[in-house]
């Protein structure tokens, strides 16, 4: 089958790779019809790059349909249209029976003390091959598999597999309290789908992105925008629009790859050229996350916020304004998207007839898998107005 293989720093390329098989009774494999390009690619596209080996597929927000199940999965059966949660998840443990899926202590990558297994990322999260091929081995397939009605077209369901139970959680770790506001840092497909269903859910929303079409976007759906570019001090802006205390709440997703932080990038890059287990033991012991927009955030939510981390960080050891997180009292949450938590409650608003949540405006490209790497570029790069980019094997 194609497979969107990675091979080294900014090399992704389509390749002919064996056909995944059923190895437990807990597996299925699924025939994907619609996968798409993450912002946390992204970090293995580049930055993450020491965990990484060439030959591994990528790909965590995959749908399509059921080839083919193990005999211990029965709640679908071949024939029928899934989304695949980017975390791996056994739906049976003690984080798993609390709605902690993305910490399943069956799939744990307890090597490496880090959380719930992931699709196609990096041996950090177990070294799963994912889901930008033509075909998926699906683990914990007992459990995972999110049916969808047959009908509608695949852009109506693909973001439940990541953007959109990621977007929830972050609304819902952001406490923003009845008819508050919030700040979003960061308009990529996660933030763009934060700052909807924040709307949606009431609030006043501030979206904050320095890409234009990334603002424009956002102000189709009723955002109020701010271009970090104009504004030496966007905390202070944003303080301006809110009777100076700033906003209720905040939500970062941007992530560790922030602009503008020279020293953090040039030892980004440095990393990238030192041997693997040098590279790895610097990651994991030394901070090395651009933290620029986590500075920002933690600068814009009002004294006593909350402040909703959502974008992915990765250094061991970052310094962080404690002074300043004590003193105003902030509340922090933040992790990976438990993604079957909240599944009930987005089905609805993505089945209906309606589109609430405006999921038919997030995609800008859609393309074939051989054109995976050139969709990668784009996306990374920002060029040709990406933000979103849909492969359909
Ligand atoms: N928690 C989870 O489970 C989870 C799931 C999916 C993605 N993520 C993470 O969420 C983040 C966003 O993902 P995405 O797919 O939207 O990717 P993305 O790369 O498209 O989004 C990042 C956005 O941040 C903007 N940005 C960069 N620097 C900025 C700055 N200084 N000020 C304002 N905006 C700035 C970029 O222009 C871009 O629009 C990534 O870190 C990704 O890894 C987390
Ligand atoms: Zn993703
Ligand atoms: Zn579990």
């Amino acid at each position: 089958m194609k497979a969107l293989v990675w091979h080294d720093r900014r090399d992704v390329r389509c390749d002919d790779v064996p056909d995944p098989t059923l190895r437990e009774p807990t597996d299925a494999i699924v025939r994907i019809t619609t996968t798409a390009i993450c912002g946390s690619d992204l970090h293995l596209y580049e930055v993450l790059e020491p965990f990484m080996e060439p030959g591994d597929v990528l790909g965590h927000e995959p749908m399509g349909i059921v080839e083919e199940v193990g005999p211990e999965v029965s709640h679908v059966s071949p024939g029928d249209r899934v989304v695949v949660p980017f975390n791996i998840a056994c739906g049976r443990c003690f984080m798993c029976d609390r709605g902690l899926y993305s910490q399943c202590e069956t799939t744990q990558v307890r090597e490496h003390g880090c959380g719930a297994a992931l699709l196609g990322y990096s041996k950090l999260y177990g070294q799963v091959p994912g889901g930008q091929a033509e075909y998926l081995r699906v683990p914990q397939a007992q459990f995972g598999p999110i049916k969808v009605p047959k009908g509608p077209p695949d852009e109506r369901f693909i973001y439940l597999a990541d953007v959109l139970p990621t977007a929830w959680q972050a609304v819902e770790y952001a406490s923003i309290p009845e008819g508050g506001s919030v700040t979003v840092y960061g308009l990529g497909p996660i933030g763009q789908m934060s700052a909807r269903i924040a709307r949606h859910r009431g609030a006043r929303v501030i979206g904050v992105d320095i890409v234009p079409e990334r603002l424009e976007m956002a102000g189709r759906h009723g955002i109020e925008t701010v271009d970090a570019n104009e504004h030496d001090d966007v905390p202070a802006m944003i303080r301006e629009l809110t009777d100076g205390r700033g906003t209720d709440s905040v939500i970062d997703a941007v992530g560790m790859e922030a602009h503008g932080a020279p020293a953090v990038k040039a030892m980004q890059t440095l990393t990238g050229m030192l041997p693997d287990s040098v590279a790895q033991t610097l990651f994991q012991k030394a901070g090395v996350d651009r933290l620029t927009v986590l500075l920002q955030a933690i600068d814009t939510v009002r004294r006593g916020g909350t402040l909703s981390i959502t974008g992915v960080y990765g250094g061991a050891m970052d310094p962080l304004p404690m002074l300043k997180l004590f003193d105003k009292q902030i509340q922090i949450r933040m992790g990976q998207a438990n993604v079957k938590r909240w599944i009930d409650d987005l089905m609805p608003l993505v089945s209906g007839e309606s589109d609430p949540l405006g999921v038919g405006d997030l995609a800008t490209h859609h393309l074939p898998i051989e054109q995976g790497p050139h969709g990668y570029e784009i996306f990374q790069m920002k060029q040709d107005g990406a933000i979103k980019v849909l492969l359909h094997p």
